[in-house]
């Protein structure tokens, strides 16, 4: 696996599967425009894109509309975990059908995919902090249904791990598994961008490379406790980090 120029072009017959990345789109009613261009050079620097949550900025199944109005320059597979923000206003599946019957995006909740022989799990997880510091299920209910919450992601993100048969994997999330790429955040607020509950799964089940977003001023790579890449793919902080460059990331995975 290797990172690569988004704009090389190898040859066809010899070249990996190419994945592109990013997260964190937050698309308002106004964005109609503003993301083709970036959508058009992911799909022609790579076989597939995956998009890491915050895919509208208020979870309106209209945001989502114009989302995949923009998407509609993709010509490769397109595969989505939704972000906090899709939630937002309550509607989480209406966010979800509008990206799948309008833009033919497989958005994952618990779920995997095979794109061009790569295995694809994804869901959205959830914050609580990490290693040490993680929030314990323990005193009043409310912090028990909170860390259930995570707890309940992590295990969505372990059923899909588990169906995956294929020689590479990927684990696509909005929340990070790690506290490597949230370091450049504000430190008070390190539990609510991820939980090291999604790592332990990713041990259990080890993939070729994990992409997240959320973490818009994190940093852009870390690894987990077994060495596998960590890739933070969040539109502001690719933009900040490249901005010489499209606002995503492509990695490489040989064809094994
Ligand atoms: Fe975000
Ligand atoms: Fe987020």
């Amino acid at each position: 696996m290797s990172e690569t120029d988004p704009h090389s072009m190898p040859d066809l017959e010899m070249r990996p599967m190419r994945i592109a990345a990013v997260g964190d789109l937050h698309c308002t009613k106004e964005s109609a425009g503003a993301l083709r261009s970036l959508f058009a050079q992911a799909s022609e620097a790579a076989d597939a894109l995956l998009l890491c949550g915050d895919l509208t900025d208020y979870g309106l199944p209209e945001e989502a509309r114009v989302l995949a109005d923009e998407l509609s320059v993709v010509s490769v597979p397109i595969v989505a975990v939704l972000g906090n923000h899709d939630y937002e206003s309550g509607v989480p599946d209406a966010v979800r059908s509008a990206l799948a019957e309008h833009a033919g995006v497989k958005v994952l909740d618990g779920e995997a995919v095979e794109v061009h022989g790569v295995g694809i799990a994804g869901a959205k997880g959830f914050c609580g902090g990490f290693g040490r510091g993680s929030l314990g299920a323990w005193g009043e209910p409310a912090i028990k249904t909170f860390v259930n919450e995570a707890i309940q992601e992590a295990m969505k993100l372990e059923s899909a791990l588990a169906k995956l048969r294929t020689p590479q994997r990927i684990a696509l999330l909005h929340y990070s598994p790690i506290v490597g790429t949230v370091e450049g955040e504000p430190v008070e607020i390190f539990p609510f961008l991820g939980s090291s509950r999604l790592e332990d799964p990713l041990v259990r089940y080890p993939v070729t490379a994990i992409f997240h977003g959320h973490a818009h001023r994190g940093a852009l790579e870390g690894k987990t406790v077994n060495g596998v890449p960590v890739y933070n793919v969040a539109r502001p902080l690719l933009q900040r980090s490249q901005p010489d460059r499209p606002a995503f990331r492509v990695v490489e995975f040989p064809a094994v």
